[in-house]
């Protein structure tokens, strides 16, 4: 008899959880590390919603509370959804979280069969990705597009669409790259998905990154679009829009009261409820006038940041980078690296045990960082599912401009240190 079950080898993880011990080695080892791999922003929660949540816990605000989130949040969520997005929801279609990151998981246990099939952005973020084969389901990735902006056309998804097509995520704008979708392809989108796909499918709408957007741009939903709220799962939460990835709080509009009740069982078995002295918190966030502005400044200080990395990145021999649109990474392309420095090269040498564990865009990445002390992401790092010779990095725009100005220093020598990338190769001791 086994101890582990099977299916426990099928899921996977997020990656961004496993450089923080590398960073903290090398910190240890007096090195000052450039904090490029962050999904979180860099700034305090917000004063008003700090004070509240401070304010509950005066008041004992600390027990068991409803499973599927306190009226007085999922009435805010109602209201502030239903109105950005120009259609109906009620309170009861709401469901909490401890996060954005649960119902990703939770809606591929409730909606898919064995052998169904899920669509999913790649690069997207991991979690879609880890939980397919977890649940039986058939991974479909859905590649992003550079040339449009990491976005994708209608003809891109029909292609993808069977019978057997059960739930597909949409993430804009979208972790790892910032793009956002028009509204002429997810018009596009939609139309795909009413004519191609069976009536009981669900989209995923993945919307936590929707207030942190650039040149004047606005989150538009799917949902928006006519025939498709009735088919969509709008996710969101407080961990982006407010800096408070540690209140764990996020929220998801299902089609239907019968769905949202479903998931409320989820709660009750999993976690029972959600802290109630942070969903107060979350529903000030959501209802003050205040975070109007906490949201503005910290949208400024990211588009300035971006606008100073894209063109620090565009000025490297053999990197390209797009402008992203939305949430706060760039994901410069670094397929003329990769070649220059000859680590598809390097990389096809090695064994194939080692081969198995890491890529050409982890090998430069691992690069940066234990020689040059830039923490970044790679490109396996966001679906690896049919991305074998994509060579991309994530950077996160979450860190202040003087430690961007560095990282981007110390990015440039790298590139440069063909010696010191053969040594690193040699010595194959920081591979993944
Ligand atoms: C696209 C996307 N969805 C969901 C999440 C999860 O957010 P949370 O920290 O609220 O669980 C993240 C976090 O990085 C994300 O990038």
């Amino acid at each position: 008899m086994n101890l582990i079950s099977d299916r426990t080898s099928l899921i996977h993880t997020e990656n961004a959880f496993k450089v923080g011990p590398y960073i903290a080695a090398l910190e240890e080892a007096g090195h000052k590390v450039v904090k490029c791999n962050l999904g979180e922003p860099d700034f305090p929660l917000p004063i008003h919603i700090r004070e509240e949540v401070k304010a509950q816990l005066d008041k004992d605000n600390t027990h068991y509370t409803n499973p599927q989130g306190v009226p007085g949040l999922r009435k805010a969520v109602a209201k502030y959804i239903g109105e950005a997005r120009g259609i109906d929801v009620s309170f009861e279609q709401v469901v909490v979280f401890p996060g954005g990151k649960p119902p990703i998981g939770m809606c591929q246990q409730t909606y898919c069969n064995p052998g169904d099939e899920i669509i999913y952005p790649s690069p997207g973020f991991p979690i879609y990705e880890s939980f397919i084969r977890y649940v039986g389901a058939v991974p479909v990735p859905l590649h992003l597009r550079e040339d449009l902006g990491f976005s994708v056309t209608g003809a891109d998804l029909e292609r993808l669409i069977t019978p057997k097509t059960k739930l597909i995520y949409l993430n804009f704008p979208s972790n790892p790259t910032g793009g956002v979708a028009t509204k002429e392809q997810l018009e596009e989108i939609a139309d795909v998905i009413k004519r191609k796909c069976d009536p009981n499918i669900r989209i995923y709408s993945d919307e936590i990154y929707e207030n942190i957007l650039f040149d004047g741009a606005s989150n538009y939903s799917i949902a928006s679009i006519p025939g498709m709220q009735e088919k969509t799962i709008i996710a969101t939460g407080a961990s982006k829009s407010y800096s408070w990835t540690g209140g764990r709080i996020g929220w998801a509009v299902f089609p239907t009261v019968e769905e949202a009740k479903l998931f409320t069982n989820l709660n009750i078995n999993y976690f029972s409820c959600i802290p109630p002295y942070n969903q107060e918190g979350a529903r000030v966030a959501i209802e003050s006038p205040l975070s109007k502005g906490t949201i503005a400044e910290m949208n400024h200080a990211f588009e300035e940041r971006r606008d100073f990395v894209v063109g620090a990145l565009n000025n490297m021999p053999g990197v390209s980078c797009q402008l992203p649109k939305g949430a706060f990474y760039v994901f410069p392309n670094i397929a003329g690296v990769v070649k220059n420095m000859k680590i598809d090269r390097a990389y096809a040498a090695l064994p194939e045990d080692l081969k198995k564990t890491t890529s050409p865009s982890t090998l430069f990445q691992m690069f940066l960082l234990w020689n040059y002390h830039v923490a970044t992401m790679d490109r396996k790092s966001f679906g690896q599912i049919g991305a074998e010779n994509m060579h991309y990095l994530r950077l996160s725009i979450a860190t202040g401009l003087d430690d961007l100005k560095l990282g981007m220093e110390r990015m440039a020598r790298a590139i440069d240190d063909q010696a010191g990338f053969d040594e690193f190769i040699k010595a194959q001791a920081h591979f993944s």
